[in-house]
């Protein structure tokens, strides 16, 4: 596999699109896609959902591969790779745009959301409520990167679904890169997925949420360690809801687009052709192009 060479260049990714600013009455063109971002492939896990959830609409995706990992930064630098994944897809046009990083959404939410003029979803909120909504005991562990564990923005956004929950978060770094290289299944992910969750298990959670887009990849490891170490415990990401909450929000706004003629635009930052590969595995259908952009 040869991804030196990006195989098209920054036009690629602006043919034929018109800036999403909205018109003079302030309503943006509901025929314009989703923007989706995150630091490299983990978002597709919420792509892949919203996709589900809303198959009329196109979604116009950016995994910023050249950066790749965020979790590991500091919050300035989030922020600031964050705006520029956010300007990159607004000037190409969109409606609405969904951070699909929980790392960006627990530092940079209220930044993006003042800087831009349109709809900004981001994926704790979603999946905190899943949480709480999942557990019975309302013991919640959360696995997630070092800047979003740092953050507190989990137990903050779970207490604030409920006071009576108890959190307990632990990075888990190394899923990142992982992900990012295809490794999915095997000993080494088995082992790093076992020795994260370690903590959890002493915690006696009930709940494990997978705070970290790039996570649920990893998914049928996570699950089967978890229950072997804690019996009874169930991994939630945040995937499903925040579709739901984007359906929502795009029908209380009209901006929803009824026909099906849903359609995915993958744009990186670097690294095309391994991107694709993956992309491919994971959202099944024929092979998509990627091109590859600067920001
Ligand atoms: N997938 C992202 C998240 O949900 C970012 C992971 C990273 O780049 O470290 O946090």
């Amino acid at each position: 596999m040869d991804d030196a060479a990006p195989e098209s260049g920054e036009r690629n990714g602006r043919e034929g699109r018109a800036g999403g600013a909205p018109d003079s009455r302030g309503r943006l063109d509901p025929r314009l896609p989703l923007g989706v971002f995150d630091s490299g492939l983990g978002g597709l896990t919420v792509v892949r959902e919203i996709a589900a959830a809303l198959p009329g609409e196109r979604i116009l995706y950016l995994g910023d591969t050249a950066r790749v990992p965020y979790g590991t930064r500091s919050a300035a630098t989030v922020v600031r790779y964050a705006q520029g994944c956010a300007r990159a897809l607004v000037d190409r046009g969109v409606k609405a745009l969904v951070v699909a990083c929980n790392t960006v959404s627990a530092v940079a939410l209220d930044v993006l959301r003042a800087d831009l003029d349109l709809p900004v979803i981001g994926v704790i909120e979603p999946g905190a409520r899943a949480a709480v909504s999942a557990s019975r005991r309302l013991r919640i562990g959360v696995l997630g990167t070092t800047g979003t564990v740092a953050s507190g923005a989990y137990p903050r956004a779970v207490l604030s679904v409920s006071t009576r929950a108890e959190i307990v978060a632990h990075p888990a770094p190394l899923l990142v890169p992982l992900v990012e290289e295809g490794w999915l299944d095997g000993e080494v992910p088995r082992l790093a997925v076992r020795r994260y969750l370690e903590p959890l298990a002493r915690a006696d959670v009930d709940v494990i949420v997978l705070g970290c887009t790039h996570y649920p990849l990893l998914r049928p490891i996570i699950e089967e360690e978890a229950r072997a170490m804690m019996g009874d415990v169930q991994v939630v990401d945040s995937a499903h809801a925040t579709a739901a909450e984007l359906a929502g929000l795009l029908a209380e706004r009209s901006l929803a687009i009824p026909e099906p003629r849903g359609d995915i635009e993958l744009l990186v930052t670097d690294r095309p052709r391994s991107f694709a590969e993956v992309t491919t595995r994971f959202l099944g259908g024929p092979p998509r192009e990627v091109h590859v952009i600067d920001l």
